[in-house]
């Protein structure tokens, strides 16, 4: 805690985060809330991975999210361009060739950092204070699993990783039992699950009852400023897709649970279990098991967040994103 001197006030410590990302539209949302969010989350660097759609184009993208917050100051390492072991999978039907359905991209003008996310992540977490830095993956955890492959020592430095991934009480959304995030790179999350990090899970378990409506998307609009229009622009195609398959009248903004989950715990409730990923080839590939009810005894690995406050999560994004240009 620091003491706000004008007040007296005792301001809560900034969280020192880096984000790990593979944007995808509702990574972009999530990079604007978080890069609107400077007075808690002294963002460090974003890393790129494949995911949504190839990583030349996650990088790019995650520089146009840099660009648009004006935030230029926040460095971006590209990662992995596929990953650990199954073939490469990508959402370019859901997300669009270029990952940002709904409005027009161009090449930001700042390039990316030199050197990999793998590197910046094992570099920056070995000389870390330790468990100092927080973790957001919101894409497939391919990069921090080859830097604890790498450097398993890099879990000195992290004081917790929150994922957007898996499916338990919801069911998935690229199989029937198994999350995109998770489905892309099961191997990846195996690795991050059994390194003891302080683990939260945002599942979709929450994000889907995280919707937005008119009305929510109607109070992003009533901004009227740049951000605003990108968000609506870009939600306003991105929810189609789950409006269509689940038959819902909104869609989920999965990876800005994250953000808000960092900003205020409170609007969210959850469970710390043992989870378990299945990366064996068949049906059940990429699936997140989950003891909810502490069957089997296992050793308890993960916070798993099953619920939120959705108007709140709406109310919080807007007032973000109206600090926004
Ligand atoms: O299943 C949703 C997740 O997969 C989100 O992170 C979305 O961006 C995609 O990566
Ligand atoms: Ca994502």
């Amino acid at each position: 805690m620091s003491l706000n001197t004008a007040t007296g006030a005792r301001a809560a410590e900034k969280i020192e985060l880096i984000i790990d990302t593979d944007p995808g539209a509702d990574d972009v949302v999530a990079l604007l809330f978080a890069l609107a969010s400077p007075d808690e989350l002294n963002i460090r660097a974003l890393t790129t991975v494949a995911g949504n759609v190839r990583l030349d184009k996650t990088s790019r993208n995650a520089r146009l999210a840099r660009e648009w917050a004006g935030r230029e100051d926040v460095p971006v390492y590209a990662g992995a361009p596929k990953p650990l072991m199954r073939t490469p999978i990508y959402a370019e039907d859901i997300h669009g060739k270029e990952g940002l359905s709904g409005i027009t991209v161009h090449e930001p003008r700042p390039g990316l950092a030199d050197g990999s996310a793998v590197t910046y992540l094992i570099d920056t977490l070995m000389t870390a204070e330790p468990h100092s830095i927080t973790v957001a993956m919101l894409g497939p955890q391919t990069n921090l699993a080859l830097a604890l492959i790498q450097q398993p020592k890099i879990v000195q430095g992290i004081k917790q990783v929150v994922v957007m991934g898996g499916a338990h009480f919801n069911g998935g959304n690229i199989t029937p039992v198994a999350e995109f995030n998770l489905f892309a790179d099961p191997h990846a999350a195996e690795v991050v699950l059994k390194s003891g990090v302080r683990l939260t899970y945002l599942p979709l378990d929450v994000t889907h009852k995280i919707l937005t409506s008119e009305s929510r998307l109607r109070q992003i609009a009533a901004l009227d400023n740049t951000a605003s229009k990108l968000v609506c622009a870009i939600l306003n195609e991105y929810i189609k897709g789950d409006m269509e398959h689940y038959g819902i009248a909104g869609g989920p903004v999965h990876d800005a649970t994250v953000i808000a989950y960092l900003l205020k715990p409170g609007l969210f409730s959850g469970r710390t279990v043992n989870v378990v990923v299945d990366s064996r080839e068949g049906p059940t590939f990429g699936q997140t098991i989950v003891d909810w009810y502490d069957t089997l005894k296992a050793p308890k690995n993960a916070f798993w967040v099953e619920s939120g406050d959705a108007q709140g999560f709406f109310d919080l994004l807007t007032e973000r994103l109206a600090r926004l240009k």
